[in-house]
């Protein structure tokens, strides 16, 4: 099913990384378990309690330091050595598709591993033990208060110009660790069917949009990419 000149668009999300140890969004423990999303996932709740907001990313943004790429991630990182044309776009903020060693990547949902002022729109990478503390950090530009770099409900999504284009132009369109819940990332299957791409998923439960999918293979993406990506590199 695909060669090297074969053109590939890849959408991550939370199940990619739960071999890692970082809990998905929509598990009975997920991720928002103690917490309302209109709190500590929209630009209300961070107006309405920024202290709150903040520790729970700095929380976040802590964990990754425990955690590392799994075989998902790497296998990821040989198909696109493999390959000619390849974009792997995440919902993820983690960054363990880039420490795995993926190049041509976008973080539609933004990154935990940066800060953003809220006054000049500065992003800055800020990963050192003093900047993931529980007090707020300021702009190293203009001094303005600093916040997640998280795409929050009710904000846009980055680098979708891009994102579209890659989906109009791909031969092939893999969907890994995603409910298909969010969108637009769940409406990519449909955006890169209609460009005429086989469509393919790989997750541990059936997602949401799991029909519209030429194929669906249902297992553990630290599993499944090992071998199918091996397979499709040798060939
Ligand atoms: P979800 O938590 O909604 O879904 C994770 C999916 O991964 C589920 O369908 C699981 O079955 C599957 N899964 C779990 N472990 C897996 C494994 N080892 N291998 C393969 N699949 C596995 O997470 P997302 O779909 O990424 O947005 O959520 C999308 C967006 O919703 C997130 O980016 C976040 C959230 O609200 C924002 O914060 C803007």
């Amino acid at each position: 099913m695909i060669s090297k000149q074969t053109n590939v668009v890849i959408l991550t999300g939370a199940g990619i990384s739960a071999e890692s140890g970082i809990r998905t969004f929509r598990d009975s423990n997920g991720l928002w378990e103690n917490h309302r999303i209109e709190e500590v996932a929209t630009p209300e709740g961070w107006q309405a309690n920024p202290q709150l907001v903040w520790n729970f990313y700095q929380q976040r943004r802590r964990q990754l330091l425990e955690v590392k790429p799994n075989q998902g991630h790497e296998a990821l990182v040989s198909l696109e050595n493999h390959l000619q044309n390849f974009l792997l776009v995440t919902q993820n903020v983690d960054d363990l598709h880039e420490r795995a060693g993926s190049k041509n990547l976008i973080h539609m949902h933004g990154e935990l591993a940066k800060l953003r002022c809220e006054v000049c729109s500065h992003v800055e990478e800020m990963m050192e033990d003093e900047h993931l503390q529980e007090t707020f950090l300021s702009c190293s530009k203009c001094e303005g208060r600093l916040r997640p770099h998280i795409v929050w409900f009710n904000e846009m999504p980055m680098q979708m110009p891009e994102i579209e284009k890659a989906l109009s132009e791909c031969d092939v369109f893999i969907a890994i660790g995603t409910s298909g819940h969010v969108y637009p990332a769940a409406n990519f299957l449909h955006m890169a069917r209609r460009h005429g791409a086989h469509t393919m998923g790989i997750n541990l439960d059936p997602p949401e949009n799991v029909y519209f999918f030429d194929e669906f293979i249902q297992g553990k993406a630290g599993e499944i990419l090992p071998m199918l990506i091996e397979k499709w590199t040798q060939s």
